[in-house]
């Protein structure tokens, strides 16, 4: 799994590089894809339950999903979400980060630095014997103390054989419930977090999903290991340090 993990990094480091005004989000889900089979993986989003891209770009209100498209060129200012994932030798890895395009204004700043401490306040809880709802409720308690709203309608997962296995992971919710995490067990902790009201709707393509309020939003994910020894980022290098984007 770290080795998927690897691709799906590789890939978004790379993409977040190219990332600038100009661009459209076809040719980033191009590259996605390129990366990918050249590091003889497979997309693990394109078809799946008919979505029809390798990668999802969510720009500013739009929360997940969104669909790559040569009609949607990136300007100055906006905050772009890239999630991607892929199947390596059986195995999965998924991963998702909001980036600036060019720059952006401090409460976009701010709801990026907040989505991504609220990841890392999850994977901290990412420990042998703790119950899985203590992930989801220090993420919470971080997007709220910081005036912030959690996605309610889409969750993190446990993943491995498959993208999508049987735990779901919420953002939201009392701590102590749930399974209790065991080394061996995997999950992609994803934040999804509104500066305005955390309701959502989909778009009539069936995937986009936006703000409904048409706030900003931003998304960050990570596949984490649960070891005897704490949390193992596995869709980052394992000697990383420092911020986990
Ligand atoms: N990171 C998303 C998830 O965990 C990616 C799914 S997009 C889809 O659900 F297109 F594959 F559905
Ligand atoms: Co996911």
């Amino acid at each position: 799994m770290h080795r998927a993990g690897m691709i799906v990094w590789g890939a978004l480091t790379e993409l977040r590089k190219r990332v600038q005004p100009g661009v459209t989000t076809l040719e980033l889900d191009e590259q996605a894809e390129e990366y990918a089979r050249k590091h003889k993986a497979r997309p693990a989003f394109k078809n799946y339950h008919g979505y029809p891209k390798s990668l999802c770009t969510s720009i500013n209100s739009e929360v997940v999903h969104g669909i790559p498209s040569a009609k949607r060129t990136l300007k100055e200012g906006d905050i772009l979400s890239m999630d991607f994932g892929v199947e390596f030798e059986g195995y999965y890895g998924d991963a998702a980060l909001t980036v600036p395009v060019g720059k952006i204004d401090p409460k976009r700043e701010k709801l990026l630095r907040v989505t991504r401490e609220a990841l890392e306040r999850g994977i901290e809880q990412v420990r042998a014997g703790n119950r899985l709802t203590d992930i989801s409720a220090a993420v919470q308690e971080w997007v709220e103390r910081n005036g912030l709203s959690v996605v309610r309608e889409f969750v993190g997962h446990s993943i491995g054989t498959k993208m999508h296995e049987d735990l779901q992971l919420p953002n939201y919710g009392e701590p102590g419930r749930g399974p209790r995490l065991q080394a061996g067990m995997v999950l992609a902790i994803e934040p999804m977090v509104n500066v305005g009201s955390p309701a959502v709707k989909v778009l009539d393509d069936k995937w986009t999903a936006i703000t409904e309020d048409g706030s900003d939003s931003a998304h960050f994910e990570h596949t984490v290991a649960v070891t005897e020894n704490g949390p193992w980022i596995l869709t980052r290098p394992r000697e990383a340090a420092g911020p986990v984007w």
